[in-house]
């Protein structure tokens, strides 16, 4: 079997365990605990509508380009800017730069949510020894832990470690086939059954409404370029993991069907998650379906309602937490394998570590946001809300404009056709035209149209 210079990992011969992987790489916080506020915060309907619309015209064209300069390439994200550098003489390098950081700051952001998981975890169990587990999970505020500074470093730091200890000792695999035989199968099951169990409460006709009757009204300045940031985060775009993963691929694997496939399910998870979430939030009527404590608050009131509700709450936010801790390792791993091959002189493990570390420095931030740092605001909201939505609506898109860029500088026209059009799949023929004019004048002219128009209600408050 042949294996991947850096990781060590072994190309998947199984082709449903690597799509499970490939869709567990891009499902995550992003698609769970992030959509169901965002959709909300923008008004349902009308902004679903817009970010469907997004995900299956730029967000799969950007993911499939970034999976074939992967594959093509052979290479990661550092190494591919420098040799187009050098091909055209223009510093491309920064792209790859500014990305990488994107990719550290990311992280950082992503362990401290991954943390508040961690802390449903551990509320589980302190209240199995108070014998009142779901009333006391349910009495939580999430202010509590958002307003302790301390607390949230910690466990941002516990899971960091851990990522960093499944990457550094070469475990990938192992996680990876815990989370395909088990894991992933353990929390489709939960998830369906908690998504009936919601879909039966009384609130789910007006839930419906809220969510496939789309009032274009309720759209703001800001709708388009969250729809956009949202779809470049929940499908893991401009972050150059995908272009670590492109690199798995075996050469017969048709690329744009993959993207494809990854994308519907992707979506399909995001569609899920506000049909499980918003039932109960609109049957418990005060909680605002705009904030980020959303998931967390709501969930446990199910959990209360059925049989079993401890085990089931438990069950699910473990499952969350493996999930959000895969995205973890992957993203840590994109950092190592460019760290490293761009300094080949350093070891492995040690490039692990000390991104592990300087990724634990960047966590003191959204950390302390609603403690220590509570006063530092920029446009009226704190550091966490400030770096999710710079970095999300603002730099990612920006990122995978990069990468699109990149994939046209790298490849040249034929290995773009080569890696589209496929003999078995006649619609490649057709698509690969719009598949091209997306990348080169649709995705620049919306996302850029997305941050203006962000920027313009920034200026007007
Ligand atoms: N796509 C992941 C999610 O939805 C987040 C992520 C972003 C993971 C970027 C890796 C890279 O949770």
């Amino acid at each position: 079997m042949p294996n991947n210079k850096f990781t060590g990992k072994i190309l998947w011969r199984n082709r449903f365990a690597f799509y499970l992987l490939a869709v567990g790489s891009a499902c995550g916080l992003g698609n769970i605990w992030r959509f169901p506020y965002v959709a909300g915060e923008n008004g349902g309907g009308a902004f679903i509508l817009l970010y469907l619309f997004l995900a299956f015209t730029v967000g799969v064209s950007i993911l499939i380009a970034e999976l074939m300069l992967g594959k093509k390439s052979e290479a990661s994200l550092l190494k591919i800017t420098q040799r187009v550098s050098t091909t055209h003489k223009k510093p491309y390098f920064w792209i790859s730069r500014l990305t990488l950081f994107i990719t550290l700051v990311i992280l950082s952001y992503y362990s401290v949510i991954s943390g508040w998981v961690l802390h449903y975890i551990t509320q589980f169990v302190v209240g199995f020894f108070r014998g009142d587990t779901l009333q006391y999970i349910s009495s939580l505020n999430m202010k509590v832990l958002t307003d302790n500074g301390w607390l949230q470093f910690a466990l941002a730091s516990v899971h960091l470690i851990v990522a960093g200890l499944i990457v550094g000792q070469r475990m990938t695999n192992r996680f990876e086939k815990i989370l395909t035989t088990f894991i992933i199968p353990v929390f489709v099951f939960l998830f369906a059954m908690l998504l009936v169990r919601s879909l039966s409460l009384d609130s789910t006709p007006e839930v419906l409404r809220f969510i496939f009757y789309p009032d274009f009204s309720k759209l703001n300045l800001r709708s388009l370029g969250h729809a956009i940031g949202h779809v470049f985060f929940t499908l893991s775009i401009g972050v150059g993991a995908l272009v670590t993963f492109g690199s798995y691929f075996k050469n017969e694997d048709h690329l744009p069907k993959v993207g494809f496939r990854v994308m519907m399910v992707d979506v399909m998870i995001s569609l899920f998650s506000v049909l499980l979430v918003f039932p109960i939030a609109f049957s418990i009527g005060e909680k605002p379906l705009t904030d980020p404590s959303l998931l967390f608050e709501a969930l446990p009131r199910l959990f209360m309602k059925i049989q079993f509700g401890a085990l089931f709450g438990l069950g699910f936010f473990i499952c969350l937490w493996a999930a959000a801790l895969n995205a973890s390792v992957g993203l840590l791993e994109t950092l190592a394998s460019n760290y490293s091959e761009r300094y080949l002189k350093s070891d492995r493990k040690n490039s692990i570590w000390l991104i592990t570390v300087i990724t634990l420095g960047f966590t003191v931030i959204p950390a302390f946001s609603g403690s220590g740092l509570k006063d530092v605001k920029l446009f009226d909201q704190t550091l966490l809300e400030n770096i999710d939505s710079f970095l999300i609506n603002y730099l990612l898109p920006i990122s995978g404009l990069g990468m699109a860029f990149l994939f046209f500088k790298a490849l040249p026209l034929a290995d773009q056709k080569d890696l589209f059009l496929d003999e078995k799949t006649e619609s490649s023929y057709a698509l690969i035209n719009y598949w091209q004019a997306i990348l080169k004048f649709a995705a620049p002219i919306l996302i850029a149209a997305g941050i203006i128009l962000q920027i313009i209600a920034l200026v007007r408050g």
